[in-house]
């Protein structure tokens, strides 16, 4: 097992049992609501963000403990996402981690009502970090921002809004990749430092924007050429939906090539910030690489 994979691993445990004692605690009712909110939580996931924010806390010396509520709400927020981001009045998606669709399990309604309940709960999981000091409120706010309509939901809107365009713009690409995915990978890159006197600040920012930007370059190679048995996803979902992807501005073969560039950005925003960044070069290659 690589360096890369073993602390992969070590921040995921980290992190998995946090969010299980979550779901234990979680005694909603109807039973229903809690089948549903759990169900999506526990399907599994990269958990990328938690283990991105956990990262960057050990590189530039933050308390792991400081950082680990905030990402199970950035967590919760992001699984929130996915399961509003598959109704069929979305991107209509059946399958989501290898397994069917909220909303495919408990319906459309209850799939909304998940989502919601997620977003909520997630809010909640911040406020308790806000009696903690002005920092805490600090961090909790940037994540706010981060989903909310300035951020990833404004993405979500360019993305529907720009679905079936005649004509294509890098513009709008960047708008949508910036906001409906790098907001949120950027709120896990960025609260290490709002909890560390704002450590590498503008250098953290500036890496979730390009990390988040890779994300989705590769989340949409993906949907092109990657296998179900690895991403859990149905392919060729994208094309189908008429979306304003990469692949669609600048042609797979050309992605690729961005991919490499992007990565490199990536690389020389890590090379200024001191301390022990080895997981987030790999992190870079992991992210250019992945399958899954
Ligand atoms: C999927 O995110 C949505 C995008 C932003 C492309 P992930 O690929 O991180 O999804 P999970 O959490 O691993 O399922
Ligand atoms: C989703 O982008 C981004 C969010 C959920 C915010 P996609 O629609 O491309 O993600 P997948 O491919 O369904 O995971
Ligand atoms: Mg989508
Ligand atoms: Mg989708
Ligand atoms: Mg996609």
């Amino acid at each position: 097992m690589s360096d890369f994979d073993k602390r992969y691993g070590d921040y995921l445990a980290y992190f998995n049992k946090r969010l299980e004692e979550f779901c234990d605690k979680l005694d909603c009712t109807p039973e229903v609501l809690r089948r549903s909110l759990t169900y999506s939580l526990m399907l599994g996931g990269k958990r990328i963000r938690p283990v991105l924010m956990l990262a960057v806390a050990d590189a530039i010396k933050t308390d792991k403990e400081r950082v680990l509520d905030f990402a199970l709400a950035l967590e919760l927020i992001h699984t929130y996402s996915l399961i509003h981001d598959d109704l069929p009045d979305m991107d209509n998606d059946d399958f989501r981690r290898g397994q069917p669709s909220n909303h495919k399990v408990f319906g459309a309604a209850n799939a909304i009502l998940a989502g919601d309940g997620l977003l909520n709960t997630a809010y909640s999981v911040l406020f308790d970090q806000c009696f903690k000091g002005n920092e805490y409120v600090s961090a909790a706010k940037y994540i706010c921002d981060c989903a909310g309509v300035y951020g990833m939901i404004a993405g979500q809107s360019a993305d529907i809004l720009h679905e079936n365009d005649e004509i294509v713009s890098e513009e709008d690409l960047e708008f949508i990749y910036s906001r409906k995915t790098g907001k949120l990978i950027t709120a896990a890159t960025v609260t290490p430092s709002i909890l560390n006197d704002g450590k590498y600040f503008s250098e953290l920012k500036m890496l979730g924007n390009k990390l988040g930007y890779l994300f989705q370059l590769t989340d949409d190679i993906l949907d092109v050429e990657g296998a179900f048995e690895k991403t859990g996803k149905s392919l060729g979902k994208d094309e189908k939906e008429g979306k304003l992807t990469g692949v669609r501005v600048y042609g797979l073969d050309n992605c690729k090539l961005r991919v490499d560039v992007i990565g490199d950005d990536c690389i020389r925003i890590i090379d200024g910030i001191d301390g022990d960044t080895s997981f987030l070069y790999d992190f870079v290659n992991f992210v250019k690489t992945r399958q899954i």
